[in-house]
């Protein structure tokens, strides 16, 4: 088995710590460590080093070896320019043996239960054979987030392994309610799972664009990589594949699992900073601090502040997803 790491995204939503430079999946949200080294922890639970791979852009390399400075260059796939999640799978898929089982995992996701992790994934692991499909781990919604893809359950195969019928990458606020409602859909975590031969002819079938292009290049010739890039298609798995194929499959999981969207939703799983040392709150309440500063917050309450090098943010829990908007302004200005 190969697990790739995709860990070539960028974001702003988590300014002042994120920038283009250093993307969510490099910050220490929750622990010292970084989401990409959590991960990457993960998976060294119960794996053996050689076969963890991390596909990112060229550009987060340095800081991709600061924080797991034991993993092997042979083990890092570079991309030139980003080009979304399709082809990052496609080249994280392309080394493994035909017959071998692929796990792609996002590099950002909060995952605190490491044993929870790898009994959920076995069980899925297990089941992508069995099946000879495209697995994903599916989480039980919670509201009408738009920013998850929906998996809608067909029948269950057996105990928590459902075929799935039809997959709706980020739908609207509307369709998102309507799927809640209805009760036969899941999140996708944006873990897939699936042997490289079956996700290779899914690919030839359904996105042959992107497979044309990669299915006879060397994964770790950068320069191979530059001439080809730049005409691939950006897409993300979900739309490349994931809505199109029909050899879908879901294994249902109750791990604690956040794809940690912004400040508020880390707030939510790391709590308000009350009890934190270098934090006061007088007349006020749920305060979330993130700083190594001290810090003293008197007579407000439902804030969050954000301290870095780059910058300090002061928000409401309840404005806190317009951060981007701050962050697109300081590039203007820049
Ligand atoms: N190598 C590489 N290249 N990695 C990338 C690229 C790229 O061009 N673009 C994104 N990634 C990495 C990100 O760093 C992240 O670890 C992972 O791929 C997922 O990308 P996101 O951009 O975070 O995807 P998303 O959150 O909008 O949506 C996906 O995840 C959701 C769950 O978190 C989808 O799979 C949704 O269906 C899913 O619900
Ligand atoms: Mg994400």
């Amino acid at each position: 088995m190969k697990a790739i790491i995709l860990a070539g995204g960028s974001g702003e939503r988590f300014w002042p710590l994120s920038n283009s430079k250093k993307p969510k999946q490099f910050l220490r949200l929750f622990s010292d460590k970084s989401l990409i080294r959590e991960t990457y922890e993960r998976l060294l639970y119960k794996m053996n080093p050689d076969d963890i791979y991390i596909v990112t852009s060229e550009n987060y390399f340095e800081i991709t070896k600061q924080e797991i400075p034991e993993i092997d260059e042979k083990n890092i796939i570079l991309e030139p320019i980003p080009r979304n999640t399709a082809p990052a799978c496609m080249l994280g898929t392309l080394i493994a043996e035909d017959n071998e089982t692929v796990v792609i995992l996002p590099a950002d996701h909060y995952i605190p239960d490491k044993e929870a992790f790898w009994n959920t994934l076995s069980k899925c692991i297990k089941a992508a054979h069995k099946y000879d499909g495209l697995f994903t781990l599916g989480i039980t919604p919670t509201r009408p987030e738009t920013g998850y893809g929906y998996i809608e359950a067909d029948k269950e195969l057996e105990s928590n392994i459902f075929k799935v019928k039809s997959f709706k990458e980020k739908p609207d606020q509307e369709t998102a309610k309507s799927f809640i409602k209805e009760g036969n859909f899941f999140w996708n975590s944006g873990i897939f799972i699936w042997k490289k031969s079956i996700f290779l002819k899914e690919m030839e079938t359904h996105s042959y664009e992107i497979y044309e292009k990669l299915i006879d290049i060397d994964p770790f010739n950068i320069y191979t990589l530059k001439n080809v890039y730049p005409d691939i298609k950006k897409i993300s798995i979900d739309y490349a594949l994931m809505e199109k194929s029909q050899k879908i499959y879901v294994t249902k999981t109750d791990l604690l699992w956040s794809d940690v969207g912004n400040w508020v939703s880390v707030r939510e799983l790391a709590g308000y900073s009350d009890n934190k040392k270098n934090v006061h709150i007088i007349d006020g309440e749920n305060v979330f601090v993130k700083s190594n500063k001290n810090v003293g917050v008197i007579g407000l309450s439902n804030i969050v502040v954000v301290e870095s090098e780059d910058g300090l943010l002061i928000t409401t829990e309840e404005k806190a997803q317009k951060v981007r908007n701050i962050s697109q302004k300081f590039k203007e200005t820049d």
